[in-house]
């Protein structure tokens, strides 16, 4: 059983820690404010813990408590992760070294987790996504709210399914999506950053989102465009995936630019053709370019496969993820599959050949090398961006 936040403060450490257990029982007796469970604790999930559960403790609409569901692992030396949190208040084995704050609590037991919450983040790689979803219909509160922070999207047969989409559709919830360029290390130790909530119609959800996010170190702002931040932050992956495999390459500076440039370009007519609805300014809000220029510069996507081009292709990239990761997981490849897929099947491979390259590299298809031929492969992009028609 994951111990109460009341538990954890029994014997207060520090000022804050003593001011926080004289709280608590006020906390407590007022059924009126929200609760919040984060779904996922991997690197960027127990930073998102800590951001919110930082603010829960100054905004008085909210539990002080915010509960952390950690999928349970079991670490070298025998100790359950989830335990190993709650009792040294580190996530040990995904970000350790940092505080969560004692108001986090780790729950190994994903009904229990949820059960009682009125806001859930979610914030698992997306591959987990559906299965986490069929074990939490008819677990959670009918009126919760949800946001999404997954990059990645799920490919069906009736077509692409964004994930803020599939938690909508199963769990019967309104679902908004945080993004942004947003390396979850450097905002776990609180260096600046700008992120963007996307909602569809409530404004004043989007807002409350933003409140529970935002920080001084941590600016958020909201736009109402789900699918375009969504996709922004899903598809900014692939790009890259091309970025590292021209670092592998040693290509320089100018190629990689010009591989941001292309897979911007290629990320907005994607997402405008999936979507008509999204928008071009989105594009230059955090979760658009600002993400590309993070991911494509640091980010574990580019990091592998600049070691998959040094290696000339001849290790796979679920080897070099088990080597270079540590249990954290690569999005950019699947994702690149996934948006192939998308390609292939409405026939627009031709016009993508930034994404459709990167997948055909990945697959072993092509040589790392292959992502600087563009010359003969020139998208015609007239059809995507001059005609209304091709919508
Ligand atoms: N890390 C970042 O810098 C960052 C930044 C922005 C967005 N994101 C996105 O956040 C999402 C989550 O990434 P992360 O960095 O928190 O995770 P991570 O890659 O650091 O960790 C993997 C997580 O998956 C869990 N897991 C493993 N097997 C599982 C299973 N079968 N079922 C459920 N969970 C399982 C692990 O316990 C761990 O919590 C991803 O979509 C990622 O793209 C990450």
């Amino acid at each position: 059983m994951a111990p109460s936040m009341e538990a954890q403060q029994q014997q207060p450490e520090t000022e804050g820690e003593t001011q926080l257990a004289q709280a608590a029982p006020d906390d407590n007796e007022a059924p009126n404010k929200c609760k919040v469970t984060v779904v996922g604790s991997g690197n960027w999930g127990s930073v998102a813990a800590k951001l919110i559960a930082s603010n829960t403790l100054k905004l008085p609409s909210f539990h002080d408590e915010v509960r952390m569901w950690v999928f349970e692992e079991t670490l070298p030396n025998g100790e359950k992760l989830s335990e190993v949190i709650n009792q040294t208040n580190e996530n040990v084995k995904y970000l350790s070294g940092v505080k969560l704050g004692k108001n986090v609590v780790a729950d190994p037991d994903l009904d229990r987790a949820v059960r009682d919450a009125n806001m859930l983040v979610f914030v698992t790689p997306h591959q987990f996504m559906e299965g986490i979803c069929k074990r939490l219909i008819g677990k959670i509160k009918k009126d919760a709210e949800a946001i999404s922070l997954i990059k990645g999207i799920e490919v069906k047969r009736e077509g692409p399914c964004m994930i803020s989409t599939l938690i909508s559709e199963q769990l019967g919830i309104n679902c908004c999506v945080l993004m942004g360029a947003n390396i979850a290390n450097e905002i776990a130790v609180e260096k600046f950053s700008e992120a963007t909530v996307g909602y569809r119609g409530n404004k004043e959800i989007a807002e409350r989102w933003v409140q529970l996010f935002n920080h001084p170190y941590f600016m958020v702002s909201a736009v109402q465009d789900v699918e375009g931040v969504e996709l922004c932050g899903t598809l900014k992956n692939v790009v890259a995936i091309a970025a590292g495999f021209v670092d592998g390459l040693e290509m320089g500076n100018n190629t990689k630019a010009a591989i941001m440039r292309i897979g911007l370009r290629e990320m907005r007519a994607f997402s405008k053709l999936l979507f008509s609805s999204v928008k071009d300014s989105t594009f230059f809000e955090s979760c658009g370019v600002a993400d590309i220029i993070t991911t494509c510069l640091g980010g574990r996507n580019r990091k592998c496969a600049e070691a998959f081009a040094r290696h000339g292709g001849k290790r796979s990239f679920d080897e070099l993820e088990a080597e270079m990761l540590q249990g954290q997981k690569l999005q950019g490849v699947s994702t690149a599959k996934e948006v192939y897929e998308v390609l292939r099947h409405r026939g627009w491979l031709e016009l993508f050949p930034l994404f459709t390259t990167v997948h055909e590299i990945c697959s072993g298809h092509l040589p790392p090398s292959a992502i600087v031929e563009y010359s003969e492969h020139k998208p015609k992009f007239s059809l995507v961006e001059g005609s209304a028609r091709f919508y």
